[in-house]
């Protein structure tokens, strides 16, 4: 895509992300780059080697002669409270009495250097007590009634009573896997002691108010003197939505109880082992249908693997059952959630959030309506859309306004020709049946819608403080978190389009508690709606201002002046954005504002599950074409198609990048990210050598991408784009589905019903063998 000329002025131009440059030539500054005093210490995690069981004691002599300058602390040490969970308790930063999974932090040894730290945790011996039967999986934990809050259990119609009547049905359950985020930048803190108990915490996370929160509680000092810090992220995906603030607030520990500024950067492994993943979901069904496929009734179980503590995992799940719907309406639907308490790591948020997870349990269910039938799965899906005839209602109560499943579908049909590729696709196999030769093409659509606003309201607030300079120069801070998808130049485009200055204008500073304080989390996709929006209203302050000055100055009304490409129009006369800015400071006009935005029209009743918790829907879909090697179980993806809705594109050249990665990370999610625990609960997978992410060689050779045409937002948000970080990961499921596919046409014997996610070759294999044995 062309780039625009970096002057332009703003919205909707394709300019890079702000410090792509900055990133390739190793001049943008990570965490690890900061350059550090002399006094500075280096930490390293003593870690649980047991999944459940009690602490005896920790044995520190031998690290202590290995290496007399290390201090140890441990929970004990902890002068607050030992507790950083994001909205429930009891969520400790160190394992205090009892360990609940393996890879829990039990302590931190703070040395001069990383390395002697880290040496020295190998010397530490924790003597345990262990409990007999920890719990390491969801039939387990569902079995024994092991669940964090009351199971959710919501209801519309009578869907039991509709799956009996029905002519057909079915009785079934699967399972998926979970997902390492695997962010280059692993989790990292450094945390400096001031004077009179301030601190400056530098940690990468995407919630800097949570990181601030967390230390204020551990340390007991109050949050106004801890500032919390983060330029950028090598990466989040979710990650470092909660559990940053572990992290950050053991660091700060060191700092407090050395009175040295600590730095705590984690090893892959040792990140990989003490932090949460995507959670991995159990599906259990039952489903009524007619002969054309219309769904009659349908009654879902969905369980989660919360891993030892609840984190995030209430809003995860109420995610996946608000999701559950996809693109269908479906009147007699009822759901249950059970959040599993498990001795493995708590899981968190991921790209998607749940959604994934709830799409993927309905498209396997009507996928396997489909086959059961006979009948092409995308007939039957028309039977099922969101339309005025099949009803416009979700089970939780939302309307679904301004369906866009027509025009998608009919956008798809000439973009990537769907109907005859599946012919294509049928003739290829036949034929390599026929020659006895062990490939199988697959081909699948998939319809995507994904709600936007975090589904908790209060979350859905942020705001910006902007100040113009007499040069000038443009400040923009807001509470937005910079992890590589483009949303510091997004709201800088749009403070730039306010002002009608060039770009470079305005200066983009890194997220920070003291300049724009109480802020959600950059999460949920939104980023860019609600700072977008703050950074809009700080903005426009600034101008009606400089505006109403500009008018005394020409002596002209305010609507006879205009603000256009960094000068300032009326009549004939002129003067630059510069000169005006001198100007109103001349004149002792403040050219400093702060805005705020709430997303308006959103309404959640946790406790009856009811309500419109999404401000508004995005659409999207895909093909995918996939191959297998029926000797192998080997797969690769040929051609992706897909169409993302993205409102009024803020920045197409960013949102093109935004889907091109979710894609692949949906992928990698589907097909070769395994992660492996051992049947004491210890994770194995824990590196690249072991857990296999997608590569280069993994995208596919032919990627076609486009973004829905000539579709502004219905809604108000800024300029009527709408949000793209996560919603390209739930097209990967296409490509499952393509697995599926080709599966379902290896030979008359196999069965894709055992091709659970992720389709690693061993599944592919055994699904195509129709092997239960793995
Ligand atoms: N893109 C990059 N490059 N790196 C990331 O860590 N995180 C994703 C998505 N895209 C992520 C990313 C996730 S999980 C979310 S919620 C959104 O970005 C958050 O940013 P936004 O709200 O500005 O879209
Ligand atoms: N997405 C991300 N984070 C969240 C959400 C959500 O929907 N709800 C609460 N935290
Ligand atoms: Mo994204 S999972 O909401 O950080």
């Amino acid at each position: 895509m062309a780039l625009d000329n970096k002057n332009n002025i703003s919205v909707g131009k394709s300019h890079y992300q702000d410090s792509s440059f900055r990133q390739l030539t190793g001049r943008a500054e990570y965490i690890d780059d900061i350059p550090l005093s002399e006094n500075t210490l280096h930490g390293a995690l003593i870690l649980s080697e047991i999944p459940s069981g009690m602490i005896t004691s920790i044995e520190t002599e031998k690290a202590k002669k290995f290496d007399p300058s290390i201090t140890v602390i441990t929970a004990k040490d902890i002068p607050g409270r030992n507790d950083i969970a994001p909205i429930f308790a009891d969520e400790p930063i160190f394992a205090e009495k009892e360990v609940t999974y393996v890879g829990q932090p039990i302590g931190l040894i703070v040395a001069s250097s990383m390395e002697r730290a880290r040496a020295a945790v190998n010397e530490v011996e924790i003597v345990y007590k262990k409990y007999k039967t920890p719990i390491l999986d969801l039939d387990l934990a569902f079995k024994k009634k092991n669940f964090f809050l009351k199971p959710i259990h919501f209801e519309r119609g009578k869907a039991n009573e509709k799956i009996k009547q029905a002519p057909h049905k079915i009785k079934d359950s699967f399972s998926m896997g979970g997902q390492d985020h695997f962010y280059l930048e692993t989790h990292i803190a450094l945390a400096i002691p001031h004077e009179n108990s301030e601190f400056t915490i530098w940690s990468s996370t995407q919630h800097p108010t949570e990181v601030q929160h967390g230390v204020s509680n551990v340390l007991n000092i109050p949050a106004a003197k801890i500032s919390s810090k983060v330029r950028r992220l090598g990466g989040g995906f979710g990650g470092k939505e909660s559990q940053s603030t572990i992290y950050a607030a053991i660091a700060a520990l060191g700092a407090y109880i050395l009175d040295k500024p600590v730095k705590l950067r984690l090893n892959r492994k040792d990140d990989m082992a003490s932090s949460g993943k995507r959670h991995d979901f159990e599906v259990k069904y039952s489903v009524g249908f007619n002969k054309k496929g219309k769904i009659k009734g349908l009654d879902i179980t969905l369980l989660s693997n919360a891993g030892n503590v609840c984190d995030l995992s209430a809003p995860v799940m109420s995610r996946a059952l608000t999701h559950l719907d996809n693109c269908y309406s479906f009147k007699d639907f009822t759901a249950r959630g059970y959040i599993c308490k498990t001795n493995t790591v708590s899981n968190t948020a991921f790209r998607g959030f749940g959604g994934p997870q709830g799409m993927l349990a309905i498209e396997t269910i009507l996928e396997r309506v489909s086959r059961f039938l006979g009948i092409d799965l995308d007939a039957l899906r028309r039977e099922n859309y969101y339309s005025a005839k099949n009803g416009i209602k979700t089970p939780y109560g939302q309307i679904v306004k301004n369906i866009k499943i027509e025009k998608i579908i009919n956008e798809m049909e000439t973009f990537a020709g769907l109907e005859k590729r599946k012919l294509l696709v049928e003739r290829f196999n036949t034929s390599q049946i026929n020659k006895n030769q062990p490939y199988r093409k697959g081909i699948a659509f998939m319809p995507a819608k994904f709600g936007i606003s975090f589904n908790k309201v209060s979350l859905n607030q942020a705001g910006a403080l902007v100040h113009v300079y007499t040069d000038g120069s443009v400040r923009l801070n807001h509470g937005g978190t910079e992890m590589g998808q483009g949303l510091f130049i997004k709201v800088a485009q749009v403070v730039s389009e306010c002002f009608n200055i060039p770009i470079d204008y305005v200066h983009i500073s890194g997220t920070n508690t003291d300049e724009v304080p109480n802020t959600s989390a950059t999460a949920a996709s939104s980023g860019s709606d609600i700072n977008g929006m703050a950074a809009w209203k700080a903005a426009t302050v600034i101008k009606q201002r400089m505006l109403k000055h500009a008018s005394k100055v020409f002596q002209k009304p305010p609507s006879s002046i205009e603000f256009k490409n960094g000068l300032i129009l009326s009549g004939n006369k002129s003067m630059t954005f510069r000169e005006l800015a001198f100007s109103c400071w001349e004149n002792r006009i403040s050219l400093s504002s702060t805005g705020f935005y709430k997303t308006p029209k959103i309404s959640w009743d946790q406790e009856k599950f009811k309500g419109s918790p999404y401000f508004y829907f995005t659409w999207g879909a895909a093909v995918s074409e996939a191959i297998i090697d029926i000797d192998t179980g080997e797969s690769r993806i040929l051609r992706a198609d897909i169409i993302q809705d993205c409102g009024s594109s803020l920045n197409p050249l960013i949102d093109r990048g935004q889907i091109e990665g979710g894609f692949i990370q949906g992928i990698g999610w589907l097909t070769c990210e395994e992660l492996y625990f051992n049947p004491e609960g210890k994770l194995l997978t824990l590196g690249p050598s072991t857990y296999k992410i997608p590569g280069s060689r993994d995208v596919p050779p032919e990627f076609n991408i486009k973004l829905l045409e000539n579709t502004p937002n219905e809604e108000k948000t800024i300029f009527r784009s709408k949000a793209v970080g996560e919603p390209p990961l739930l097209l990967s499921i296409s490509h499952f589905l393509a697995l599926k596919n080709a599966v379902s046409m290896a030979s008359e014997t196999s069965n894709a019903d055992l091709l659970n996610a992720p389709a690693t070759p061993s599944k592919i294999l055994a699904a195509v063998h129709n092997d239960h044995s793995m």
